[in-house]
């Protein structure tokens, strides 16, 4: 990455809350970027790390998915839609990004993981679905709490009842909030008013590892050690909540 697009970056980032819910924005990623990095960071070292801890996080929440109905929200380029496929379950991933879904597709082939362009707030399933999991898409997608009751009241919706839900998100209030500006507490509270049981919430990624390695190319010999003493750091002083995401586990209490 050179200087110029690491500025533009940066003039995105402080624009983030007008642009991260727009697709166009999504979109643009898709152009200008490859690999995970058209959904995650600029940085492909760091997002092979974050995608083993993700997947981690899955594994130890929902270990049991083969045979499953699991939708993928927000999917972006499907990687996590491809992992739970290769599992053994039959997964949906949809984006509001037509040019994200575009790349899922050619990277998945075949018919599982299927996938739509459709956003959150428009999704029209019922009772379909044995989990619903999210990595990073619900805290973009909303702007405040009135939208994301609306939203994950569709995530309920979508799921048959007693459904699980594993949402990994970035859940800040003030510097560190990418568009929803809402505690980790407050996110629980909206969950319980859609109708979720909340049942663990867990930190990961090492915030300010994240901040100083995720917006440029770094090789792997910096990225690595950086991202595993931020971890480690994150282990010893789990009261200081340095997590950039949050795994919010819950089940859908519906009838
Ligand atoms: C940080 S990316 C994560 C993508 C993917 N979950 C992953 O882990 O690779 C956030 C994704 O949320 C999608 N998104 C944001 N707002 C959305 C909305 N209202 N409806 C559907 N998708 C949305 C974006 O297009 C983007 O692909």
């Amino acid at each position: 990455m050179n200087v110029k697009s690491l500025a533009a970056m940066l003039r995105n980032r402080r624009n983030r809350k007008q642009l991260y819910s727009t697709a166009d924005y999504w979109d643009s990623k898709a152009v200008e970027l490859a690999g995970d990095a058209v959904s995650m960071w600029p940085n492909n070292n760091l997002n092979r790390l974050y995608h083993r801890e993700q997947l981690a996080v899955i594994d130890r929440l929902l270990p049991e998915v083969t045979g499953k109905c699991i939708l993928d929200a927000g999917c972006g380029t499907g990687r996590i839609a491809r992992y739970l496929a290769g599992r053994g379950a039959t997964v949906h991933g949809f984006d509001f990004s037509a040019r994200a879904i575009d790349i899922a597709r050619g990277l998945s082939g075949g018919e599982n993981p299927s996938y739509s362009v459709e956003s959150i707030f428009e999704l029209a399933e019922h009772d379909r679905y044995d989990a619903v999991v999210s990595w990073g898409s619900v805290a973009v997608a909303c702007k405040d709490a009135e939208e994301l009751l609306r939203a994950l009241e569709k995530l309920v919706q979508a799921l048959k009842p007693g459904g699980e839900i594993l949402l990994l998100e970035p859940i800040h209030t003030g510097f560190l909030h990418r568009v929803l500006d809402l505690s980790v507490s407050a996110f629980a509270g909206v969950m319980r008013e859609a109708g979720i049981t909340v049942k663990g919430m867990y930190p990961l990624h090492f915030w300010p590892a994240r901040l100083a390695l995720s917006y440029v190319s770094l090789p792997g010999f910096v990225t690595s050690p950086g991202y595993h003493i931020g971890q480690s750091m994150m282990r010893a002083v789990p009261f200081l909540r340095l997590g950039d995401y949050t795994a919010m586990h819950g089940l859908a209490a519906k009838e």
